[in-house]
């Protein structure tokens, strides 16, 4: 296997292809050990910092319940928990967690933050989701297809619908690029990742054979394809104003039975990193549906309760590939 002891995880460009996979291959085994009853605690005694400047339900539960499941403890400080950010530096918050914690998890905006963190705490950093990058994400639903296809992984085609500007969108890109997978990104073209992120997926794919694909045209997009995923249209962080913009732009892309239809595979599996709007019985929801009269958004409720739905598989591989990130960067030698 590979090492990754003290390296962080902050994006998915930071890694081989070959590191990637062993971080699922780890994933695999822990997930089999804790079902079997024969899990190994290697995080005994780390202390885990978990900083979450935005919500969470999954992120932060894989990180806790997957430190606990290892002998590791956690402290979670959510939003208005610390000092960073209003009172003191990111930089100084690095050093001072860095004297006190083993590892360090970061949700927030800005990918900025997570990489100065990484710089100045001298212990592994985690990136929790920033505006740029979900890559904790990624494991999971890549664990998540090889369990639901029979397929290698670089045999492995999916597309993803809906606003690929930011962090899934982005995430996915880069993912598919490295892992040699055929990756689509189907949107409005205003909806495409930044340039300099497209150009990095090409590269990418030279070596590694993926197959990028960026296109408006859903049927074209989602063809023969084994996994279709989406995302919210407005993400945490965003103002309400941009509902508006996003539901005339991206309500074509909705993931509906017609488009799973469309990739002419009766097998074709739906992904969503989830929360998802596909039902509006929420607060949020029943917010949008009086404001803009709608009741589904990115995924519709039919789709995401039928049988191509893998949405909780997705959920719970979040714990089994967050356990993988922390014992590969920092756990003691398997059978020490
Ligand atoms: N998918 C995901 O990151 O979920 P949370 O926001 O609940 O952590
Ligand atoms: N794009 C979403 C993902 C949530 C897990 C957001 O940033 O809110």
């Amino acid at each position: 296997a590979t090492d990754l002891t003290g390296r962080h995880f902050l994006k998915e460009l930071d890694f081989t292809a070959e590191e990637f996979r062993g971080l699922l291959d780890l994933a695999a085994e822990l997930k089999a050990a804790k079902k079997a009853g024969t899990e190994v605690q290697r995080l005994r005694g780390r202390n885990i910092a978990l900083i979450f400047e935005k919500t969470s339900t999954r992120t932060r539960c894989a990180f806790e319940v997957a430190a606990a499941d290892q002998g590791a403890s956690t402290t979670y400080l959510d939003p208005s928990g610390s000092q960073m950010g209003h009172k003191e530096s990111v930089k100084d918050t690095a050093r001072v967690l860095g004297r006190m914690f083993d590892a360090i998890e970061y949700r927030g905006d800005s990918q900025a933050a997570v990489e100065e963190l990484a710089e100045f705490a001298g212990v592994p950093v985690y990136n929790g989701l920033t505006d740029d990058w979900h890559p904790t994400q990624m494991l999971a639903d890549v664990l998540t297809m090889t369990e639901h296809s029979d397929k290698p992984l670089d045999g492995i085609a999916f597309a993803y619908l809906g606003d690929a500007r930011f962090n899934m969108g982005n995430s996915y890109l880069i993912t598919g690029a490295l892992l040699g997978m055929d990756v689509r990104i189907v949107a409005p073209k205003a909806y495409w990742p930044a340039e300099a992120f497209v150009a990095e997926a090409h590269r990418l794919a030279e070596t590694s054979g993926a197959t990028v694909t960026l296109t408006e045209d859903i049927a074209e997009g989602v063809r023969g394809a084994d996994f279709v995923a989406t995302d919210v249209w407005v993400s945490m962080g965003e103002p309400k104003e941009v509902w508006d913009e996003r539901i005339t732009a991206l309500a074509p892309y909705s993931v509906t039975m017609d488009v799973l239809r469309a990739t002419g595979n009766p097998d074709v599996k739906f992904l969503h990193c989830l929360p998802a709007f596909h039902d509006l019985g929420t607060a949020v929801g029943r917010d949008i549906h009086e404001r803009h009269g709608l009741t589904e958004l990115e995924v519709t409720d039919e789709v995401f309760e039928s049988a191509h739905s893998v949405v909780f598989d997705e959920a719970e591989n979040r714990m089994h590939t967050i356990k993988a990130v922390m014992v590969a960067t920092l756990g003691a030698p398997a059978g020490a």
